[in-house]
């Protein structure tokens, strides 16, 4: 189903080979925005924009490391170039990692998690800030985790990290409300992707412990963040800047 939502919009997302950011990807696609495809997986990105552009839609694709603050500024600076301007971007990007109790948590774990939530949401923050500012406006979604709201067990620099994530929603939304540009967050609970089939392949039990937490008493489709997300991304929501919204089967409301 189409209702063009996001007709006429330059819209960037980061994660776009698998998950939650694919799913945003055609969700994007399907309600009339052009958008960019960022990851780091080439092959991925160039399947995904071949399948949008068949499908009619205006898509292409930058390889992109978050961690890397060029690269985000590669991703943006496409983006305008090819298209004229950022109207939308989804900071989507992000890693689970190993699960493990607090105590024996590896600094190697801690650094790569920080590195890729937060410093990427981050880097990609300032390029698309300063890209919607020229602009004139736009509205920005980051991808937290109802573990940026509480805590869940055995992930605490992934914990951290999300909760890092609202803050720098939180800051930014702040800082540039003046200047047109929302900047709000998305709050998944368990959501079908490679980072629930990787923790949950190693951790026998944990969908159904995660599942029996959620008052739906499910895992989610990515396809359900996706659409709160387009929401968030377009003119419906005008007045809607700073907040954190869960898509969590009513998880949080626990
Ligand atoms: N799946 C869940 O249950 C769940 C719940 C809450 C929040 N989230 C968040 O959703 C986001 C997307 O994850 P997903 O669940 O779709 O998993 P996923 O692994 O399918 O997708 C993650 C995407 O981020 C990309 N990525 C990772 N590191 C990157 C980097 N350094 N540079 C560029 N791209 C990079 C991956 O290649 C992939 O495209 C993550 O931020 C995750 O924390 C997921």
């Amino acid at each position: 189903m189409s209702s063009d939502l996001l007709s006429g919009k330059v819209v960037l997302i980061t994660g776009a080979s698998s998950g939650i950011g694919a799913a945003t990807a055609r969700a994007c696609a399907q309600e009339g925005a052009t958008v960019v495809l960022t990851a780091r997986r080439e092959d991925r990105l160039a399947a995904l924009t071949e399948e949008l552009n068949a499908g009619g839609a205006r898509a292409s694709y930058v390889v992109a490391d978050v961690t890397a603050a060029g690269d985000a500024g590669k991703a943006v600076d496409f983006a305008v170039s090819a298209y004229g301007r950022l109207d939308g971007a989804f900071n989507n990007a992000g890693i689970g990692g190993d699960r493990t109790p607090l105590h024996l948590m590896s600094d190697e774990v801690y650094e790569s998690i920080m590195d890729t939530n937060v410093r990427g949401v981050f880097n990609c923050l300032r390029h698309e800030l300063a890209a919607m500012l020229e602009g004139g406006g736009g509205s920005i979604v980051n991808n937290s985790s109802v573990g940026g709201l509480v805590a869940i067990p055995t992930a605490a620099p992934y914990i951290a990290s999300k909760h890092a994530v609202i803050g720098l929603t939180r800051a930014a939304a702040d800082e540039y409300a003046q200047q047109g540009i929302r900047v709000n967050a998305v709050a998944p609970g368990t959501t079908r992707s490679e980072i629930t089939r990787d923790w949950f392949g190693r951790n026998p039990g944990l969908e159904e412990v995660a599942n029996s937490l959620t008052p739906q008493g499910r895992t989610a489709e990515p396809e359900e963040i996706a659409q709160a997300v387009a929401w968030l991304l377009s003119d419906r929501c005008p007045f809607l800047t700073g907040t954190v919204m869960p898509v969590d089967g009513g998880f949080v409301n626990k």
